[in-house]
C-alpha cells in the first residue's frame, strides 16, 4: 500500500477507496525540484516526534518539506504551538492550507512554497524533518548556524551522519518500526559548551547551586526526583517553588532522558534570576521552563495534563496548590510534596488529606529527614 493510499484510507475510509484512482491521478509523478520522495509520516509517529521534542505553546515548529502540513497542524492543534511549513510543491502547500483551516489552526500556522535551503530558520525553536540522510547532512551546517541554542531538531528515520542524537525513539508501525531522532542545537558560545555536558558532570556541578538561604532539597531527594521521572518515563512536570533551581536540575536531568519538560514557578525575582542562570550554565534550558510569579495565579493559566507535580513552596499554601493542580494531573501521575516529615506539625492535616483521598495512593518517602509524600492518582 502506498503512502498516498494509506492516507486516503485514513481520511476517507476504506469504503471510498474505489474513487482513489480518480482523486490521486498524477499525484505520484515526480515533483518539480524534489530530491526527496513524498512519503508521509504516520500521524502517531508525528505525535511521537512532537512529544520527543517536548513541543509546547511557546514553540515555533518549522517542518522542512511539510507535505500535506500534518506536522505543523498537529503541533498547533495538539500542542498549542505555532508552526511554519516549507514545501517545494505548490499543490501540497495549497492542500496544507485547506487542512489547517479544517483543523481550525489557520491563524497559528503558515505554509510557504519554497526551498528549505533558502529559508531562514532562526525563528524556529523546533525543526522537524523527514528528508534523506544525505539532505540531512547537507542541512546540518545551516541548522547549526541559524538555530538558537537549545532549539530541538527531530528527524523521522534519517540520522545526521556523525552527529550523535541526544535521544533515539522507536515507534511501532503498521508494517515496520519507525525510528525518530532528537538533537539539541548547541548554538553559540556558552550553550555550545554546556549543552554537551554529560550526566556525570551535571551531577557534580549541581552541588555548586546549593547555597545558604535557598532552602534547597537534600541531594538524596534530588536523586529521588530524578529516578522517579526517568524510571516512570514522566515527561510533563510542574514544580511549585524553584528557588535557585537545585531540585529542578535533578528533574530536568531525568526529563532529558524521557524527552520531557518541566515548568517551574518562582515568585522571588532574585532566586528566579539565579535559577535561569543555573539552567543555562548546565545546558538544561530545553528541559526546564521557568515562569516567574505567584504559583496561585500562574497555575490556572497552565494547561495540563501533567505527569507529575512537585510542591516545595510555602507550607501553609500546600492545600491551595493541591486544589489547583489535582485536576491537571493525569491518572497514573504523581503529586509530590516536600518537607512532610520536617514540617510535620504544619503539614499534618494536608498529609492526612492525601492519605485518605479516595483518588490517591499515598506513601511517604523517608530517605531524607525532610520527607516527600508521593501520591499516585488512580
Ligand atoms: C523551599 S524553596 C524551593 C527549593 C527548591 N525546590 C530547591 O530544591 O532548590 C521554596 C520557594 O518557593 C517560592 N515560593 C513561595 N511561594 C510561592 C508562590 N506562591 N509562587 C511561586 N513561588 C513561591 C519561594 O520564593 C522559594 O524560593
Amino acid at each position: 500500500m502506498t503512502a498516498r493510499i494509506a492516507r486516503f484510507r485514513e481520511v476517507f475510509g476504506w469504503g471510498a477507496l474505489w474513487m482513489a484512482p480518480v482523486l490521486t491521478a498524477g499525484a505520484c509523478a515526480p515533483l518539480p525540484g524534489q530530491e526527496v520522495p513524498y512519503v508521509q509520516t504516520p500521524h502517531h509517529v508525528v505525535d511521537a516526534m512532537l512529544r520527543l521534542a517536548a513541543v509546547g505553546k511557546d514553540d515555533v515548529v518549522y517542518d522542512l518539506g511539510s507535505g500535506d502540513g500534518r506536522v505543523v497542524i498537529a503541533a498547533a492543534r495538539d500542542f498549542g504551538a505555532r508552526g511554519v511549513g516549507i514545501e517545494i510543491d505548490p499543490r501540497l502547500v495549497a492542500e496544507s492550507i485547506r487542512w489547517a483551516a479544517r483543523a481550525r489552526v489557520a491563524e497559528r500556522v503558515r505554509f510557504a512554497q519554497g526551498d528549505l535551503f533558502q529559508t531562514d530558520l532562526s525563528p524556529a525553536t523546533v525543526v522537524t524533518l523527514y528528508l534523506t540522510r544525505e539532505v540531512n547532512a547537507r542541512l546540518r551546517p545551516k541548522l547549526l548556524r541559524e538555530l538558537r541554542p537549545g532549539a530541538r531538531i527531530v528527524s523521522h528515520r534519517f540520522d545526521m551522519d556523525d552527529w550523535p542524537p541526544e535521544r533515539e525513539l522507536r515507534v511501532e508501525g503498521e508494517a515496520s518500526e519507525h525510528v525518530v531522532y532528537l538533537w539539541v542545537a548547541p548554538g553559540r558560545r556558552l550553550a555550545a559548551q554546556s549543552v554537551q555536558l554529560d550526566e556525570a558532570t551535571i551531577r557534580a556541578e549541581v552541588e555548586k547551586i546549593r547555597q545558604p538561604g535557598m532552602m534547597n532539597v537534600p541531594r538524596v531527594d534530588g536523586e529521588f526526583l530524578h529516578d522517579l521521572v526517568a524510571g516512570r518515563g514522566y515527561r510533563r512536570g510542574l514544580e511549585i517553588g524553584t528557588s535557585n533551581g537545585y531540585s529542578a536540575v535533578w528533574m530536568a536531568l531525568g526529563l532529558r532522558k524521557t524527552g520531557g519538560r518541566l515548568i517551574t514557578l518562582e515568585i522571588d525575582a532574585h532566586r528566579a534570576d539565579l535559577a535561569a542562570e543555573n539552567f543555562k550554565r548546565l545546558g538544561l534550558e530545553p528541559y526546564v521552563e521557568l515562569r516567574r510569579g505567584d504559583a496561585l495565579t500562574l497555575i490556572p493559566t497552565i494547561e495540563g495534563p501533567f505527569d507529575f507535580v512537585f510542591i516545595d513552596a510555602w507550607k501553609e499554601d500546600y492545600p491551595k496548590y493541591f486544589e489547583l493542580v489535582f485536576p491537571k494531573v493525569r491518572s497514573g501521575g504523581a503529586i509530590l510534596a516536600h518537607n512532610v516529615l520536617s514540617h510535620a506539625p504544619a503539614l499534618r492535616a494536608f498529609v492526612e488529606m492525601l492519605q485518605t483521598h479516595p483518588q490517591l495512593e499515598t506513601h511517604i518517602d523517608r530517605r531524607s529527614p525532610a520527607g516527600i509524600s508521593v501520591s499516585i492518582k488512580k
